[in-house]
């Protein structure tokens, strides 16, 4: 009795699904036709994707899948359709579509589901929100980083003083990659917090027990629970639809332990206010936290705030700094140049003949045109999407010649490829791949098809910061050390990439930097 009555129903449902469908496709092609779009080359993924979702899948198992999707570019064009579950997506490195992805079509398009997958660590903040909540965030957030205090060199050099501290003094090899990003956790949490969690420093080495260790017992554990979450937010984006099904027990212990700690000094600054309110402030040293709660007093957009900063600003300039080191340490001439050029300016650690200042960085142009090029090789940020929230279009890559509108429907995911973008040869030239800072001289003026620090409303609020920490870092060592040496036995090879938010080198950067004075 019952079976007949489901059939009929589900026959039913399958019909009505195959009719609308139809309905669908033929007025998705009639918008697309008002629009003046034409189809983009389709890549060959097979039944469903799936097995182009394999060869992919044994890509980022193998750590090669930047290298393969650079592949997937060379061989179907600078703007595909590729399935994926049977849902469609388009992916593009033209200069022009990422114009309109990111500043022109802004309204068009949002951060899709970044919101969901990252909102258990990261709450509702600037580099989670899409519309008012991310405008409102913007606006609160956007003026802090127009002054001048933004990366204090002095709160810097302390950190950047005990990673010189640190290194071998016998000309050993070492990873300096490992301690860029403990670099980047201390300087960030000091400048966001007002207090570094030390992650350079040796364990018991404090003298007086801080807010961080009263709280989570040690700064090891701040910066071990910080990247643990991390990592758990890049497999849930991963995951995509089951981002859900990603929720370990450590997972959410590690959340905890870092919203404890951000909770502390949260709740520290916003006493001292309501103490100090009518007392002149004394301290000069620019504190995030503090002026932030200047402006607002709600302890969750605080801490929201503050931890999509740290997420957004420390892998990202510590992927910088390992990524100049790596090439540097390969390009023993471009060490020597800027070398010679910074100690002309600054003298070195044992001669100083002038203070590091904010100007006198800034005015260096070969390094400028060491950190851009490093930028355009290894970009920090290589992958990253869009997704549509109307039913849009993107102004080239459909056609025979690529060059008509494409549709892209509600909810198609755009997925741009800056890594892949930043090595075409028809935009850089024949020697695209080679690590030549000197073509900054040649031509500085670069527009969309040069995009480390994306562009348009959501441009990067920290470029400044990451240059200028940076800059100071690279100067900092050297100065200590004439030397750079490659230790690593992979010489000749395209360097093991990583991508999981950012990205990172897989065996570290094995270098050996010493003084020969020593
Ligand atoms: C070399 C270092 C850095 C690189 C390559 C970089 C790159 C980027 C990129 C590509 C985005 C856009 C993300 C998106 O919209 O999908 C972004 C956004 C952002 N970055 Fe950076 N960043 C760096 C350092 C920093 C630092 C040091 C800070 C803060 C101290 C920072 C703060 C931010 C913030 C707050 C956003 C979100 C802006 C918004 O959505 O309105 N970044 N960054
Ligand atoms: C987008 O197009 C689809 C199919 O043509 C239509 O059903 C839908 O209403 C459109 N959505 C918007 C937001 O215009
Ligand atoms: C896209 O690339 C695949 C290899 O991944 C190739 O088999 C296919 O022919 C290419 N398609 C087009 C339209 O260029
Ligand atoms: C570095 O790149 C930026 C972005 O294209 C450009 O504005 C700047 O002029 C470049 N700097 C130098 C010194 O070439």
């Amino acid at each position: 009795m019952l079976a007949p009555v489901l059939l009929i129903a589900v026959a039913l449902y399958a019909t009505f699904a195959v009719l609308r469908a139809i309905q669908q496709f033929f007025h998705q092609r009639k918008n697309a036709r008002a629009l003046g779009c034409q189809p983009p080359r389709r890549a060959a993924n097979g039944f469903l994707g799936i097995p182009g979702f394999l060869r992919m899948a044994r890509s980022v198992r193998e750590k090669r899948w930047l290298y393969y999707l650079l592949e997937q570019y060379q061989l179907n064009g600078t703007t595909f359709t590729a399935n994926l579950f049977g849902r469609t997506m388009v992916m593009t490195i033209e200069p022009e579509n990422l114009k309109a992805l990111l500043a022109t079509q802004f309204n068009d398009f949002g951060l899709g589901t970044r919101h969901r997958e990252f909102y258990p660590l990261l709450g509702d903040g600037i580099f989670t929100l899409d519309g008012a909540g991310w405008s409102h965030a913007r606006a609160l957030l956007r003026p802090q980083f127009t002054k001048d205090q933004v990366a204090d060199l002095a709160l810097l050099d302390d950190h950047v003083s005990r990673l010189i501290d640190m290194l071998p003094k016998d000309r050993s090899g070492f990873d300096i990659q490992t301690l860029f990003y403990c670099l980047t956790m201390d300087s960030a949490t000091h400048f966001l917090f007002g207090e570094s969690v030390g992650s350079l420093l040796p364990p018991s080495s404090s003298s007086a027990p801080s807010v961080l260790e009263k709280s989570t017992g040690g700064a090891q554990g701040f910066a071990e629970a910080f990247n643990l979450a991390q990592d758990y937010l890049a497999a849930r984006s991963r995951a995509q639809d089951l981002y859900w099904a990603v929720n370990p027990r450590r997972y959410r212990g590690a959340i905890k332990k870092v919203h404890d700690l951000v909770d502390n000094y949260v709740r520290l600054a916003l006493e001292s206010r309501s103490k100090n309110r009518q007392e002149k402030q004394e301290n000069t040293r620019y504190i995030f936290l503090q002026a932030l709660a200047a402006e607002t007093q709600d302890p969750k957009v605080l801490r929201d705030n503050l931890l999509n900063i740290l997420l957004a600003g420390r892998d990202t300039t510590a992927s910088l700094l390992s990524s100049t080191f790596y090439l540097l340490a390969r390009h023993p001439n471009v060490w020597q140049k800027l070398r010679q050029i910074v100690i002309g300016e600054f003298g070195d650690s044992r001669r100083p003949v002038a203070d590091i200042t904010h100007a006198k960085l800034k005015d260096i142009p070969y390094l400028r045109y060491v950190l851009n090029e490093t930028l355009r090789l290894y970009p920090p940020v290589p992958l990253n999407f869009r997704v549509a929230m109307v039913n849009t279009s993107l102004p080239v890559g459909g056609g025979p010649d690529q060059r008509a509108p494409v549709y892209v429907k509600k909810d198609t995911l755009v997925g741009y490829n800056v890594f892949a973008m930043h090595r075409r040869k028809d935009l850089w030239g024949e020697d695209a791949h080679v690590f030549r800072p000197e073509r900054w001289e040649e031509n500085a003026k670069r527009g969309w098809e040069y995009l480390p620090f994306n562009g348009g409303p959501r441009i990067c609020l920290g470029q400044q910061y990451a240059l200028t920490e940076a800059s100071y870092t690279l100067v900092k060592l050297m100065q200590h050390f004439d030397t750079l040496e490659n230790a690593d036995p992979h010489v000749g090879d395209d360097p093991v990439l990583v991508s999981t938010l950012t990205m990172s080198h897989d065996r570290g950067v094995l270098i050996r930097l010493y003084s020969s004075e020593d």
